[in-house]
């Protein structure tokens, strides 16, 4: 895609990855991603922000020739790791004056990460600002959305936010701007579930500070430019800031069939008694489908049945994931099977340390379930609405 302007002497760059499926080798990216870079023009100087993912170096630098870029100023780096940062040393190799500008954390794990010498990069601080002449930057640190060494960029006279990943979403789209709502909420839903849930104290904190500013475009560095920012804003705040609601997420593997039996039965319970169910087979579930329903659930319920001696490794991976992505969750339970001895419960229950969870008595069956199995399901699900409405979730 071409070089696509979003205000006067400010265009978009970057980079559509129409074809990525795998983000660290492991997040799933169902509709390909961007990698957002940024060029500003000011009557003095130009900056430009952020880079592409090195796979994808050579579109930015034919976008830059497409602008007849011959000189660039500054390269600001809001965020050291490779997919916006990776292409800093083709950059710095063919524009030699550019110094790169970062926070003093940045600094250092750019040069550890990316072998930039230390003398290429000027650290700046919070709040600290840069004339480019008509154009005035502010650069507000904002650790750890989603690294230690992150930073968002504030364009003062056009009231544009450059907030990397802050805010995006791994969408590719040929739109610039958001168009369709209901696409880029589910995918900037699933960013923040997979890359900001697990700092979301810390967000908080940072979404106080982007209050404060004027902003009418907030440009990301992943997905398209929020030309109305309070959609994403409102979102964050809803994702952020909102209690649970009265959702189970039931994730689940079963291999011969009884753990499949307590799970059909205990979702009939559950939703007999009102309870929103968020069901996942997890020998089949896209984990960041997974990973968008623990935003907003209360209840996690998983279902496992007993693999030499412990839970199925397909059910580790997901609790693993469940318990490092810290979501909002209240109350937790398990339930499976096993043949002959399990130590299932107690291998899963280590597993969920970071969560502030309430375990509620868990349900494993020997064999296939019988009667006062199901039965011990249905009083689960009792339980969990009790709890939900004792925290006033119901709605
Ligand atoms: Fe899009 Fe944290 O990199």
């Amino acid at each position: 895609m071409k070089p696509r302007k979003l205000r006067a002497n400010i265009y978009w760059v970057g980079a559509v990855d129409w074809d990525r499926r795998l983000f660290d080798e492991l997040i799933p990216l169902p509709d390909g991603t961007s990698y957002n870079a940024y060029l500003v023009r000011g009557s003095e100087k130009t900056a430009l922000i952020d880079t592409v993912d090195p796979s994808l170096a050579n579109t930015l630098i034919n976008n830059l020739n497409q602008l007849d870029v011959k000189n660039i100023d500054f390269v600001i780096a809001n965020h050291a790791e490779q997919d916006h940062s990776g292409t800093l040393p083709k950059i710095l190799k063919r524009y030699p004056n550019a110094k790169v500008i970062a926070t003093p954390k940045c600094r250092s794990l750019l040069t550890d990460l990316l072998l930039i010498p230390e003398n290429k990069i000027t650290p700046v601080e919070d709040r600290e600002t840069l004339s480019l002449g008509d154009k005035t930057i502010e650069f507000i640190h904002a650790p750890w959305v989603h690294w230690p060494e992150t930073m968002l960029t504030y364009l003062r006279e056009d009231k544009i936010l450059f907030p990397c990943d802050l805010f995006g979403s791994h969408l590719a789209t040929s739109d610039l701007y958001v168009t369709d709502e209901a696409t880029v909420y589910e995918a900037a839903k699933r960013y923040y579930a997979e890359i900001m849930m697990p700092f979301r104290t810390v967000i908080e904190k940072n979404l106080e500070k982007v209050k404060d500013l004027h902003i009418d475009l907030i440009a990301p560095s992943h997905g398209p430019v929020y030309a109305k920012p309070e959609f994403i804003l409102e979102a964050y705040d809803d994702w952020v800031y909102a209690p649970p609601r009265n959702v189970v997420v039931l994730a689940y593997v079963s291999m011969h069939g009884s753990t499949k039996e307590l799970v059909r039965h205990f979702v009939g319970a559950l939703v007999e008694r009102g309870v929103t169910v968020k069901q996942f087979n997890l020998a089949k579930t896209d984990i960041g489908k997974l990973a968008i329903a623990l935003v907003d659930a209360a209840t996690i319920v998983i279902g496992s049945p007993t693999v030499l001696v412990g839970p199925h490794p397909n059910v580790v991976n997901a609790v693993y994931l469940a318990n490092a992505l810290k979501p909002k969750l209240k109350f937790a339970s398990i339930i499976g099977s096993y043949g002959w001895g399990s130590r299932m419960v107690e291998r899963i229950t280590d597993m969920l340390s970071n969560l502030k969870v309430e375990l509620l008595e868990p349900v494993v069956a020997k064999g296939f379930p019988k009667e006062e199995d199901l039965g011990a399901l249905d009083r689960l699900a009792d339980q969990i609405l009790e709890k939900h409405k004792e925290h006033a979730l119901m709605g």
